[in-house]
């Protein structure tokens, strides 16, 4: 449960403000202290006196509250929190986030934090797609701010797209997933990321773009989710994500083995490396001269790591990514169907897309199913796919368990 964590709701204007009231008392119920601090125009949508009934604490709305103040209350708030969730987040509040300023109660105890900060924007579709915000969501992303949404769906002025605040339950869901409870509690997840290095002689090598971002943020969700989380990493220079057990691999056998190795006891496995399908046939012991007028590179196949996973280990659930240029959605279908997969993220790949970018977007596929997601930041990306994961593999266990009765 989420008995006496400490959690520091933002409340901002936005219509989505009213949903706060459920959403305090989804957190109340879990056991979760709640200080609510809300900023001018969010009064404007829900009246301070209904979120202080609910949280049972007296609400912040203003940083120049003398009896608060004289305690230095923006300082204390800062540090009394476990967590700080911005819910309804607006467009305002991320570029006030973004840009360091302290003009109102709530940016300045975000400024005086150390504490995880956690937001859910709310906003017309095309103040969240405006590159302005976009702007502001990475620089709080990289800064290590998560953001949770926004839902796509229809919005307070009838039009439909990115920009609704995600509900209260997936929120309380959120905020139990920071301290242990996520969605992938008690599971152990192995993910494999990055490129490989084939080796052609001692110092030249085939690999390809990879950054490992893809695959360390989607480590870095599956820990946030309370999942035990192993992660094996071709050459990239990504820090490890907190909790996450990494084992650094180079070329595309060392990947095979050390993911096969780590496979038993596994649940899950996601497949986001950007695998070598070819080796050199030969590897030189020393530096190839350049005297001959051309040279001729003998390739074989690879292993599949995630087909001889998947047909090893049919009880992992197995997701893997396509990175397709063309016909995305036929390639990537295929690919599950070959490898005997669970699911499949199929991924644009090309010129700025995909590979080392810090956006991305997927066509997420399954038996009988499919989804987009994004294009969002890849760690938004990361934590919608394991919400998604999470989902289909509970669906599949369910499926088996009617099965076998039947
Ligand atoms: O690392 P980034 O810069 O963030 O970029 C992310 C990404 C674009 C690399 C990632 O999102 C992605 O799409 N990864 C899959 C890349 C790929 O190799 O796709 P594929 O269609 O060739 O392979 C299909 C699946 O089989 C993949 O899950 C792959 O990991 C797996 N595979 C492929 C070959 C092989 N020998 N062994 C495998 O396990």
């Amino acid at each position: 449960m989420l008995a006496n964590k400490r959690i520091l709701l933002g409340v901002t204007g936005g219509i989505a403000a009213y949903k706060c009231a459920e959403l305090v008392r989804r957190l109340i119920k879990r056991g979760a202290q709640v200080q609510v601090v809300m900023t001018d125009n969010a009064t404007r949508f829900i009246p301070a006196m209904t979120l202080a009934a609910v949280s049972g604490n007296a609400v912040r709305t203003s940083l120049w509250d003398e009896q608060a103040e004289l305690n230095m209350g923006h300082i204390e708030l800062a540090r009394w929190a476990d967590l700080i969730l911005i819910a309804p987040a607006s467009a305002d509040t991320i570029a006030r986030l973004a840009g360091g300023h302290c003009s109102d109660l709530l940016t300045t105890l975000c400024l005086a934090t150390d504490r995880p900060i956690a937001i859910a924007p709310a906003m017309n579709r095309l103040m969240w797609s405006n590159p302005a915000t976009q702007d502001n969501v990475s620089k709080l992303t990289a800064r290590g701010a998560q953001f949770i949404g926004p839902a796509v769906g229809e919005l307070a002025e009838r039009e439909t797209g990115p920009g609704r605040m995600v509900e209260p339950a997936e929120l309380e869901e959120f905020c139990a997933a920071q301290f242990g409870e996520g969605v992938l509690a008690g599971q152990h997840v192995l993910i494999t990321a990055g490129p490989t290095r084939e080796p052609i002689d001692p110092v030249r090598f085939i690999t390809n773009r990879s950054s490992g971002k893809m695959g360390f943020a989607m480590a870095a969700a599956c820990a946030d989710a309370g999942a035990k989380v192993t992660l094996v990493a071709g050459p990239v220079v990504q820090p490890t994500p907190p909790g996450v057990t990494r084992i650094d691999v180079e070329t595309a056998e060392q990947m095979h083995k050390a993911t096969l190795d780590a496979a038993p006891g596994c649940d899950v496995f996601i497949a986001t490396a950007a695998v070598a399908d070819y080796k050199p046939g030969f590897a030189a012991d020393s530096k190839i001269k350049k005297d001959a007028a051309s040279q001729q590179l003998d390739l074989i196949r690879n292993p599949d790591i995630l087909a001889d996973l998947a047909a090893k280990h049919p009880d992992i659930f197995s997701i893997g990514f396509a990175a397709e240029t063309d016909d995305l959605q036929t390639y990537a279908r295929g690919k599950m169907q070959r490898k005997k997969l669970d699911m499949i993220a199929g991924n644009w790949v090309g010129a700025g897309k995909g590979f080392d970018t810090d956006d991305n977007a997927l066509w997420v596929a399954w038996p009988g199913g499919e989804q987009e997601l994004g294009p969002a930041p890849k760690g938004v990306l990361a934590r919608d796919l394991v919400a998604l994961i999470a989902k289909r593999q509970a669906a599949a266990t369910e499926q088996a368990s009617k099965d076998n009765s039947a």
